[in-house]
């Protein structure tokens, strides 16, 4: 149970809640997006929301799950991320958002499309993303082409 002494929060900044938008952070400390390699078959079941309900009763203000969560069918599961790409994750991240804000955490997702840098070879890449290999290259060249993003789920 996260209970920490007024007399110690007033001293140390990072203890003190913080409000973002409408979100409200009971302190600044957080836990960043990481595929734990907990998951089943694409999915935050018990073992992965036990992991991070385990950071929220130590007191974590934000645990953010589900590093490089995949969005398409075109941005594969390389490294045992979540697949944010179907509604049957949905039952899963309701019951994941109840377990983490029953303990007083704040929730958010790292969602991405891994774009080509999922595509371990031409031969399994989904036909979406074939292209001529100088095609391949310049996309490589250009990381600002890989999306990246974050969404609050609280
Ligand atoms: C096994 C592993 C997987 C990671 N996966 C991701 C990821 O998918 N997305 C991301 O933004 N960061 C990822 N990270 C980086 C972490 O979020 C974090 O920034 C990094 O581990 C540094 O924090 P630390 O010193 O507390 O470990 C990963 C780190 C590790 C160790």
């Amino acid at each position: 149970m996260y209970d920490p002494d007024p007399a110690v929060t007033a001293k140390d900044p990072l203890l003190r809640p913080l409000k973002i938008g409408h979100v409200q952070f009971r302190n600044r400390i957080m836990s960043t997006s990481h595929a734990s390699g907990l998951e089943v078959g694409g999915m935050p079941e018990e073992a992965y929301q036990r992991y991070h309900e385990e950071k929220a009763r130590g007191g974590i203000g934000l645990s953010m799950f589900g590093g490089s969560s995949n969005v398409d069918r075109d941005s594969p599961n390389i490294f045992r991320q979540l697949n944010v790409a179907t509604d049957a994750i949905i039952p899963h991240l309701q019951r994941f958002s109840e377990r983490m804000h029953a303990r007083g955490a704040a929730l958010m997702c790292q969602i991405t499309h891994l774009a080509v840098a999922a595509i371990p070879t031409r031969e399994t890449a989904s036909p979406r993303l074939r292209r001529p290999r100088s095609a391949r290259r310049s996309t490589v060249a250009s990381p600002r082409r890989w999306t990246s993003t974050t969404s609050i789920a609280w």
